[in-house]
């Protein structure tokens, strides 16, 4: 979609992908499936612009860039799909930033946390987030970008 047409429509997503989310395909396919990430990433795209939303893609294992991205976000993106992977459960800096982020957020793993080490069930970040999509595979990011359609399609001007 054109960009300005983007910015009109309340429809750009940035979709983030934090610490060792670029190793996907050779992490455990138990827990992750087996897409690499680029392959994650197109269908993630497929999805998104099939519910007319507008993606942008996002990974890096260093927090501090992270944590930047998510700065320079409020006038980059309307929403945020976030899997911070292990920072998920420790990293203050990145809850931090995604409060000054302010825009609606879905936080979503591939595995089922829940179900997983003890460490894992705790999330810095779901308080923030609209919604919390786990063990669901690549189809948590759709349930996601589903629930990011709703909400922007609730603050769009009339
Ligand atoms: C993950 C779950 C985290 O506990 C783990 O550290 C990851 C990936 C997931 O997508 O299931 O790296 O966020």
């Amino acid at each position: 979609m054109h960009t300005l047409a983007a910015v009109l429509a309340h429809n750009r997503i940035a979709v983030l992908h934090g610490v060792n989310l670029d190793q996907l395909g050779r992490r455990d396919p138990e827990q992750y499936g087996t897409l690499t990430l680029d392959q994650l990433e197109l269908r993630i795209r497929d999805d998104a612009h099939a519910l007319g939303l507008e993606p942008q893609f996002f990974q890096t294992n260093a927090e501090s860039e992270f944590v930047e991205r998510l700065h320079r976000l409020r006038d980059l993106a309307d929403g945020i799909v976030l899997n911070p992977g292990a920072w998920t459960h420790y990293a203050w800096s990145i809850r931090d930033a995604l409060e000054i982020a302010a825009l609606p957020a879905v936080e979503v793993h591939l595995s089922d946390v829940q179900a997983r080490e003890p460490f894992r069930r705790v999330s810095v970040i779901s308080d923030l987030c609209l919604l919390t999509v786990s063990g669901q595979g690549a189809d948590g990011y759709r349930v996601a970008l589903e629930r990011l359609r709703d909400e922007l399609a609730g603050a769009a001007p009339a």
